[in-house]
């Protein structure tokens, strides 16, 4: 006898197979993977250079990525303040960072404070050749043992001093509360003019020059500005005593486990941005300055040479008090890319 199947459950089976495949295929299932978030946190501005910088890496990486990854930036100290952003970025709480070279003491990693001798970048040539060539990298590799991979160094620029009296000697500092950043030789910079170094977290110096807690500081024109420090600050001097630079870092167990490619993608991403970075540092000071200048609100006044002697005479010694916090080796090897390009130290 001929075994038929009912037309009928052949139409069922039929639809709860369709069924079934309908189901596998809705949103949920079809649904792309979710994208990989890297938090990046900063104590600056979003329209300072490193507020500018961090933007364009975001936009690098998710167009790169096609939306794989997303980058979530959070400007002013928003998340964390200056110590804090550290820890979140060990904890694994944010991904990204790229706090000032002034900032890495606290980690136990003192060396990167060479970048805060006074006077130790003769020129952008020595700077680059330091930040771009085997120093830089080697200083990077020391964050890794803290769980840290350093990516990349983007400039600020160079510091101008202010207060609310003129600083045009070294005697001028005597007595004044410098707010600071956690950096020793800065700490020692300033102990060397008189004044009474005092850290503290960038997201407080307004409200501290304010009330008075401290009477000066220093900063690139950049960040003075984008902090509206002008409002609070009477004079300013263009010294260029200093560098304030970044290191962009990353949490190492959260880069390490990034697929191949997206890691690769935003390696790449990450070398235009400092290319970028490092361009528009300059004229960003340059314009910050001069929008200082036009407020109207602070008297500005530039070191002559004569006066440079006198300042270099007085920060200098600061090199051979700090060698052991820095580590001697390291700073004959800055003095040796100087001596490349003809500068003695
Ligand atoms: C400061 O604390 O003065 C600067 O490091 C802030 C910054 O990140 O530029």
């Amino acid at each position: 006898m001929k075994y038929s199947i009912p037309r009928f459950t052949l139409l069922s089976c039929l639809l709860a197979v369709v069924l079934a495949v309908l189901t596998l295929a809705s949103p949920l299932a079809l649904a792309e993977p979710k994208p990989i978030v890297i938090k990046f946190s900063h104590v600056v501005a979003p329209d300072a250079p490193k507020g500018k910088a961090a933007a364009y890496f975001k936009s690098l990486a998710e167009d790169r990525t096609k939306g794989r990854v997303v980058v979530e930036i959070y400007p002013n100290s928003q998340l964390y303040k200056d110590k804090e952003e550290m820890e979140a970025l060990q904890l694994g709480a944010v991904q990204m960072l790229a706090p000032s070279l002034a900032k890495f003491g606290p980690l136990g990693v003192k060396e990167f404070e060479i970048f805060d001798l006074p006077y130790i970048f003769p020129s952008k040539d020595v700077l680059r050749a330091v930040t771009e060539g085997p120093i830089g990298r080697a200083l990077l590799k020391k964050l890794e043992p803290k769980g840290i991979i350093g990516l990349s160094y983007w400039d600020n620029g160079f510091k101008i001093m202010s207060a609310n009296r003129p600083l045009r000697t070294p005697e001028d500092f005597r007595g004044l509360k410098m707010r600071i950043q956690s950096s020793k030789v800065i700490d020692a910079q300033f102990r060397a003019l008189g004044a009474l170094p005092q850290v503290m977290a960038f997201s407080e110096v307004y409200q501290a020059l304010l009330t008075g807690v401290v009477d000066g500081t220093e900063n690139p024109p950049s960040n003075m500005l984008t902090q509206k420090m002008e409002e609070v600050q009477k004079f300013a001097t263009i010294s260029n005593h200093g560098y304030l630079g970044y290191a962009v870092i990353v949490n190492r167990k959260f880069w390490s486990g990034l697929p191949d490619d997206i890691r690769e993608t935003l390696e790449d991403a990450m070398i235009e941005t400092t290319r970028y970075a490092n361009a528009i540092a300059q004229s960003e000071n340059d314009v910050a300055l001069e929008a200082i200048k036009a407020s109207g609100m602070v008297e500005i006044y530039t070191l002559t040479p004569a006066d440079l002697v006198v300042w270099r005479k007085a920060l200098l010694p600061v090199h051979h008090e700090m060698e052991g916090r820095v580590g001697k080796e390291l700073l004959d090897s800055f003095y040796a890319e100087a001596a490349k390009f003809g500068f003695k130290n």
